[in-house]
């Protein structure tokens, strides 16, 4: 085996592959007692490449079982063209209705995904390929009669299914990435697919668009009840309120079984140059929700992966590369600027917590003070900060002799500092200082925040803001301090749970 370079980056509870590359998650679904995790893996090097799915299976979505790759890159008869396996979603064909798994098959996972097709250097076609698993996803056939969906594109990717009841029927959503527009198909037997209708060129078009994700979402009304009504939210991976990077936004809007149409007015977008951010941090792209889950589960739940494409093949860890953030429940809340975007860790994220140390009415004046001198850099915090009329308050985190993660309340923002986290030139595009605009809540801040050795992940105001960087301490411990610039301030009460380990 090879040895660990030290620190080891490794998250103790976030996602990550045994080895080599990823990206994407793929094929979120659930069935029979799994929560099934398919991913973009490269199965032979730590860089991207020979794009296939790669496998992990979850009880509870936090403990992965890590799998054999399920549906490899494959070579044409001709023996000289090749089809990798680039992202898309999976679903159940409950019954195994549409005949595709052997008959005999209870029921069908179905996998829609795009084959990206190349011979030599040459980049011949993109279109969305199907798969079939009658084995709870182990194993995999092609469907002879692929491609499914084929509008002769080189760009044309990233097919997101879900099943739409009141209609009885399969929705596909697929992008056409330079032309920023989602397509969105219908199919009956989810061989079949009939061209609805497209939305697009508007929000951020700066970047091209990947991996859409269509869904209803509950709606809560201003004091966080759930009112029973629902809206659709469209995901699309591009554009970043940072104009060189990558991220995600969302579109609210109707969705009637054919057509996605935007409503206007919600929400008015916040940053009205990027339109509606997802995650503020630099590592959160290309989420997609997971199908069928079961009723012990409230959703919409998505998982997105943790990177940047502005740096992505060079983050200093191996011997893999890519983390998937924690699983994510959503909602909207109604605002007076219009529906806003929700998202927590799921609750069963609450199982992680171990040792627990807390403090109450820390005032801080200019100052700066420690809450613990050394972690081992794998816990979540909840912090209620009272702002009071200090220009600046927050935490460092990951803290030793000259490194430091600052989180901070300055100016209507949140702002995370990873300048000095630790290793910041193995790219010249990562060391950054990323803000969300938030707003207080009678007076009080909230932030629950999850640092997992190398990740960090900040949930605010119950997650009306999230800012989701990576960091990478040159120290195997670190310190948390608390700190007010400018003025006073208070830390209403700070508990630290360290976290149990999901794998090692
Ligand atoms: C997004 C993406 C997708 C594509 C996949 C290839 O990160 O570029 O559009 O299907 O990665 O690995």
């Amino acid at each position: 085996a090879q040895a660990q370079p030290k620190p080891d980056y490794r998250p103790l509870y976030h996602f990550t592959p045994p080895q080599n590359w990823i990206n994407d998650p793929n094929g979120l679904v659930y069935y029979e007692g799994e929560y099934h995790l398919f991913y973009q893996h490269n199965p032979f090097a730590n860089q991207w490449g020979h794009m296939s799915w790669g496998h992990a299976v979850s009880p509870d979505l936090l403990h992965w079982q890590h799998l054999p790759v399920a549906i490899p890159e494959f070579t044409h008869t001709d023996g000289q063209t090749k089809t990798a396996i680039f992202s898309g979603s999976s679903v159940i064909d409950a019954g195994n209705r549409n005949g595709l798994c052997p008959t005999g098959t209870k029921d069908c996972m179905v996998a829609l995904y795009t084959g990206h097709v190349t011979k030599g250097d040459e980049h011949l076609a993109q279109y969305q390929n199907l798969a079939y698993s009658a084995d709870k996803g182990r194993t995999w056939t092609q469907y002879a009669k692929n491609p499914v969906v084929d509008l002769g594109l080189k760009e044309f990717r990233d097919p997101n299914v879900f099943w739409y009841a009141p209609q009885q029927k399969w929705i596909m959503t697929t992008v056409k990435p330079l032309e920023h527009r989602a397509l969105f198909y219908a199919s009956k037997d989810l061989k079949n697919w009939e061209l609805l209708s497209d939305f697009g060129a508007v929000g951020d078009t700066s970047k091209i668009w990947e991996c859409p994700a269509l869904m209803p979402v509950p709606v809560q009304d201003e004091t966080g009840r759930v009112t029973g009504d629902q809206e659709w939210v469209l995901f699309i991976s591009a554009g970043h309120p940072q104009k060189d990077f990558i991220g995600m936004q969302y579109f609210v809007g109707t969705f009637d079984g054919t057509r996605f149409i935007l409503d206007p007015a919600n929400p008015k977008p916040i940053a009205p140059a990027t339109g509606n951010v997802v995650d503020w941090g630099k590592d959160y792209y290309a989420a997609i929700q997971y199908n069928n889950l079961p009723a012990s589960q409230p959703g919409p739940v998505m998982i997105g992966w943790l990177n940047n494409w502005a740096y992505a093949g060079d983050l200093p860890t191996t011997p893999f590369k890519g983390a998937m953030s924690l699983p994510r429940q959503i909602a909207l809340k109604r605002t007076p600027a219009g529906l806003q975007l929700l998202q927590q860790p799921i609750a069963a994220t609450a199982k992680l917590r171990g040792d627990k140390r807390t403090r109450q009415a820390i005032r801080l004046t200019n100052q700066i003070i420690p809450f613990e001198s050394a972690t081992d850099n794998a816990y979540e915090l909840e912090v209620t900060i009272a702002p009071g009329t200090a220009k600046k308050v927050g935490l460092k985190l990951a803290r030793s002799a000259n490194e430091a993660t600052a989180i901070y309340y300055a100016d209507g923002k949140l702002q995370l500092d990873r300048r000095q986290s630790g290793n910041v030139t193995f790219n010249k595009r990562f060391a950054s200082v990323e803000e969300a605009p938030l707003t207080p809540k009678n007076g009080l801040i909230t932030l629950r925040i999850f640092v997992d050795k190398s990740i960090v992940e900040v949930y605010a105001n119950d997650g009306e803001r999230v800012i989701t960087d990576y960091i990478f301490p040159t120290e195997t411990t670190g310190g948390i301090d608390l700190f007010a610039e400018g003025g006073s301030a208070e830390i209403r009460q700070i508990t630290r749970w360290s976290s149990k380990p999901t794998q090692q």
